[in-house]
C-alpha cells in the first residue's frame, strides 16, 4: 500500500503564494465533437502549480488527465474545443496563436509523451536526435556549442557511457536508458515546467523508481516544476507536493499530499489506493480491480459519475443516495482539501463512515 511521502511539501510549497505560481488552469473544459455527438473529456478543472513545485494528477484510464496535460502543451487534435483559461508564467494559453505556443515551448514548458508516436525515432542515432531537439531552441544553431550540450544533458540525466551512447540508435538501449534521453529531449528546453505523462508505465519495478527519481532530483537541480501524470496512486505519493485525482473528466479530490494520504475523503480515492499496485507489493499480486466501469460521458451528467461504483454509497440511506443521484456535487474546498462528494469518508483513512448528519 502507498504511504505518506517522508517529506513535507517539497521547495515549491503552496501554489497559492503570490509571485510563485507558474501555472493556473481555470475552469478548463476540452470536448471533442463527431458524428454531431459531443465528447466532455474534461470538465471545469481548476489546478496550480507553483515553481519548483510537484503535482501528481492521478486517475484511471480514459479519466482525463492526459486531455488535461495535452491542453497546457497545445498539442490537441484541431476537432477539440477548449474553454476557461491557462495562464502560464503570466501568457493565457486558450486561444494562444501556434506561432507563440512554439516560443513557448521552447522555454516555458515541456512534455514527456506517454504516446509511443512520439517516442524516438527507431532509424535515427541518439545524438542526431539530441541535437534536432536544441537546434528546435536556438535561433542560431551552433555545431560544436550544440554537440556539447547533448553531451551534457546526457550525463544530466545520468546516462553512463555518454559518447558511446550518443551515436548508438533507440534499439541500442534499455528501456531506462531510452526513457533518459526522451528526458533529456524534454529538458533541452530549459522548462520552467515539465509535464511527465505516465513516464514509467513500460518499465519494470526497478528501472521505474530511478526513473521517477532522476526526475524527482533534476526538479530539485533545475528548480523546475513537474506535473507527475500516472493511473498509479503509489507513484505520486512519494515524488508530489499535491495530488489531483480525476475520475470521468473531473478533479474529485484534490489537497496537499501528505494531507490526501493521512485524512482520504473521497471514495473513488480510496478506491483507487486499493487498486494500487504499490512500491512494496510482491511482484505477480493480482490487483484489485475497482468493480465497474467509468460512465460513457455524452451530455451533462445528472449525478455523480462514481455513484454506480461507491462502496461508500452502499453503506448510506436511500434519501442520502437520491442526493448523490440528483446532481453532480460541487467541488468543496476545507482549506487546502477539495473534495467533490456529498458525503465522504471520515478523517481517517480507512473507515467509512459519513459525516453527514
Ligand atoms: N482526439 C480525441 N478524440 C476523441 N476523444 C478523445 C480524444 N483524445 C482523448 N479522447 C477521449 O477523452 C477521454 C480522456 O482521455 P485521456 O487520454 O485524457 O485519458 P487518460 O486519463 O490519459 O487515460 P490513460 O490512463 O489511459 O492514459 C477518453 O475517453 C478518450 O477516449
Ligand atoms: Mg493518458
Amino acid at each position: 500500500m502507498a504511504s505518506a511521502p517522508p517529506d513535507a511539501p517539497g521547495p515549491g510549497g503552496s501554489a497559492g503564494e503570490g509571485g510563485d505560481l507558474l501555472l493556473d488552469i481555470d475552469g478548463l473544459s476540452v470536448q471533442f465533437q463527431s458524428e454531431g455527438r459531443v465528447f466532455r473529456a474534461v470538465e471545469g478543472v481548476s489546478l496550480q502549480v507553483a515553481k519548483g513545485q510537484a503535482l501528481g494528477i492521478v486517475g484511471e484510464s480514459g479519466s482525463g488527465k492526459s486531455v488535461t496535460a495535452r491542453a497546457v502543451m497545445g498539442v490537441l487534435p484541431r476537432t477539440a474545443i477548449v474553454q476557461g483559461s491557462m495562464v502560464l508564467a503570466g501568457t493565457q494559453l486558450v486561444g494562444l496563436p501556434e506561432r507563440r505556443y512554439r516560443a513557448l515551448r521552447g522555454t516555458a514548458v515541456s512534455m514527456i509523451y506517454q504516446d509511443p508516436m512520439r517516442s524516438l525515432n527507431p532509424t535515427m542515432r541518439i545524438g542526431r536526435q539530441l541535437l534536432e531537439a536544441i537546434n528546435a531552441h536556438s535561433e542560431k544553431p551552433d555545431r560544436a556549442r550544440a554537440r556539447a550540450r547533448a553531451r551534457e544533458l546526457l550525463e544530466l540525466v545520468r546516462m553512463p557511457a555518454v559518447e558511446e551512447r550518443l551515436r548508438a540508435y533507440p534499439h541500442e538501449l534499455s528501456g531506462g536508458m531510452r526513457q533518459r534521453v526522451m528526458i533529456a529531449i524534454a529538458l533541452a528546453s530549459n522548462p520552467a515546467l515539465l509535464i511527465a505523462d505516465e513516464p514509467t508505465t513500460a518499465l519494470d519495478v526497478t528501472v521505474q523508481a530511478q526513473i521517477l527519481d532522476l526526475l524527482d532530483a533534476l526538479r530539485r537541480e533545475l528548480h523546475m516544476a513537474l506535473v507527475l501524470v500516472t493511473h498509479d496512486l503509489a507513484v505520486a505519493a512519494e515524488r508530489t507536493d499535491e495530488i489531483a485525482v480525476m475520475y470521468a473528466g473531473r478533479i474529485v479530490e484534490r489537497a496537499p499530499t501528505a494531507t490526501l494520504f493521512s485524512s482520504m475523503r473521497m471514495p473513488y480515492t480510496r478506491a483507487l489506493i486499493d487498486s494500487s499496485p504499490g512500491a512494496d507489493s510482491e511482484p505477480h499480486t493480482p490487483l484489485r480491480a475497482i468493480p465497474g466501469r467509468p460512465p460513457i460521458r455524452g451530455a451533462e451528467g445528472d449525478s455523480c459519475a462514481f455513484l454506480p461504483r461507491c462502496f461508500h454509497a452502499a453503506t448510506l440511506e436511500a434519501e442520502q443516495r437520491e442526493h448523490c443521484a440528483a446532481a453532480v456535487p460541487p467541488l468543496s474546498a476545507d482549506g487546502s482539501h477539495e473534495v467533490r462528494c456529498l458525503f465522504p469518508l471520515d478523517q481517517t483513512v480507512g473507515t467509512t463512515g459519513s459525516n453527514h448528519a
